[in-house]
């Protein structure tokens, strides 16, 4: 049986970051989620946070209008969060902590400890039509809690993972992420993955066949950065979609530029430069 594609969620909230760190007008992010679309992105992802400090209301109206592939919307079991999702009807809602301090997503949803909120919002969200994930991290009780709390899905946070890979010592924690995966395909959620994936640290993470949708969002506006947004899209999405089968030929002859050679990147295990 052939396996089923695999599809990348490109997360827009940093190209939000960099618009809100001079209040203005660009970089847009509903430009950003065609490009990715065009560029080979199977859904754009987006975190609204209860102190908007990346993504805005507005983003979300217009998101809504120019988005022609799926929209999943990353939140915190709040009722205000709840309220905006099922009036936006995107395709997905992630579950999602939520702390005012952290610089991003720290570690994965207790739903153990959270029973109550988060089977209240599970089921909000579902009753209106919307597909609900739950973002765990790799541990057989939170797959079985998200599942008895009503998700369709489970994202597991590959973070830590993505630490031991640049610490050149990850089986530990991709067996980990195997074993979760397993167990949630096991009980019939979907499973994703996501958090501080790139081209290199995702190869491991592919071979794993349960897990069908990748969310990434940081590591591709880097790239970003050197590339230009619809190169960086397409050299991720062609790994997830061919196993890296397809690369592109626009950085061939700039070695600097190819997948892991940026200035200021260097192998696993020879300490890659955190951000
Ligand atoms: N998935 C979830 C649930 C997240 O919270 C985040 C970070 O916003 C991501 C994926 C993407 O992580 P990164 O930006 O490190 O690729």
């Amino acid at each position: 049986m052939t396996p089923a594609r695999k599809r990348l969620g490109v997360n827009i909230d940093h190209v939000a970051t960099l618009r809100q760190a001079r209040r203005g007008q660009v970089p847009e992010p509903a430009a950003a989620a065609s490009i990715a679309e065009h560029s080979g992105a199977d859904g754009i992802t987006v975190h609204l946070r209860e102190d908007r400090r990346h993504i805005q209301d507005r983003d979300l109206e217009v998101l809504k209008r120019v988005v022609t592939t799926r929209i999943n919307l990353e939140m915190a079991a709040t009722d205000e969060i709840t309220r905006i999702a099922c009036s936006l009807m995107p395709h997905s809602c992630t579950l999602v902590p939520e702390k005012r301090e952290e610089i991003t997503t720290e570690g994965g949803l207790d739903v153990l400890g959270n029973r109550e909120a988060i089977n209240r919002t599970a089921e909000r969200l579902k009753k209106a039509g919307i597909v609900v994930s739950m973002f765990i991290d790799p541990e057989l009780p939170q797959v079985r809690a998200s599942r008895q709390a009503g998700a369709d899905a489970i994202e597991i946070h590959t973070g830590t993972f993505c630490e031991a890979f640049a610490a050149g010592k990850h089986e530990a924690e991709l067996a980990k992420i195997r074993a979760a995966a397993a167990f949630g395909a096991s009980l019939g959620l979907k499973v994703f993955a996501g958090h501080g994936l790139d081209v290199r640290n995702i190869v491991p993470i592919l071979e794993i066949a349960a897990i069908e949708e990748f969310n990434i969002g940081h590591s591709i506006i880097a790239r970003a950065v050197f590339l230009g947004l619809p190169a960086a899209v397409k050299e991720i999405a062609d790994l997830i979609h061919h196993g890296g089968g397809h690369s592109s030929p626009q950085w061939e002859d700039t070695p600097s530029l190819r997948p892991g050679s940026e200035p200021g990147m260097s192998p696993p295990g020879r300490g890659v430069p955190r951000g």
